[in-house]
């Protein structure tokens, strides 16, 4: 799949869920078209957010937008065929969530749609080297999953050009994905580093014009 690069990716966890569809709509009136659903189970991360129900209902509602599952949860494979049903045309999984990462790969590329690995702010890069030549994404945790309205960990700079050195060492064509904390002041830093698509929740939607704010952070990376 060609992907305009650098992409936004406005996170709903930050959303309105009383007005979660006008929200998402806004979101993809300033010109959004991908969707990140951070799905949480208060057991991997200490917060519960949503299901397959909602992100069913949001992919009903988003029109062609780009439906990415950030699977945060113990034992994702146990909800991969849940997440394909819903509507889910990406679903990364957490290296710190199984031990059999590349059958949860394989397991989600079954199903014909994309599969990422996730690493916390504290996983090195080098665990996930044998799973990078299967993966079409690799998210970099830029904060402490769990919470949306956190601050970007610095240092994750430098992992975001490890990680952008690794892909070119190895000649890989996965995307890097970075996931929290990002704002109108660091998203044009984040993107020059390396990131292909950029999550934002907080930044995004707890702004008073949401379309206008979608608009000046793609604007930044444009
Ligand atoms: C955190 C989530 C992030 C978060 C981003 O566990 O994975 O996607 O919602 O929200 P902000 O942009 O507010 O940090
Ligand atoms: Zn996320």
């Amino acid at each position: 799949m060609n992907f305009n690069l650098p992409i936004l990716a406005p996170s709903i966890l930050a959303a309105d869920f009383t007005n979660l569809e006008s929200d998402i709509k806004k979101a993809i009136k300033g010109g959004a078209n991908w969707i990140h659903c951070d799905i949480m189970d208060g057991h991997f991360v200490p917060n519960i957010s949503f299901g397959p129900g909602v992100v069913k209902q949001v992919s009903k509602i988003s029109g062609d937008a780009f439906i990415d599952v950030h699977l945060m949860i113990e034992n994702p494979d146990d909800y991969i065929d849940n997440f394909v049903e819903a509507g889910a045309d990406m679903i990364t999984v957490h290296y710190e969530t199984t031990p059999h990462l590349h059958r949860s790969v394989q397991k989600i590329k079954s199903h014909g749609i994309m599969a990422g690995v996730v690493v916390n702010p504290a996983t090195s890069l080098f665990n996930i080297e044998p799973i990078l030549e299967y993966v079409d994404m690799v998210l970099i945790m830029t904060v402490n999953p769990g919470y949306g309205g956190q601050s970007f960990i610095e240092s994750s700079y430098h992992k975001i050009k490890e990680l952008v050195d690794i892909r070119e060492t190895g000649e890989y064509g996965f995307l890097i994905q970075i996931d929290g904390g990002v704002n109108l002041k660091n998203i044009q830093k984040i993107a020059k580093a390396g990131a292909d698509v950029l999550v934002a929740g907080n930044s995004v939607f707890s702004a008073k014009d949401i379309p206008a704010r979608v608009k000046e952070l793609m604007d930044k990376i444009s």
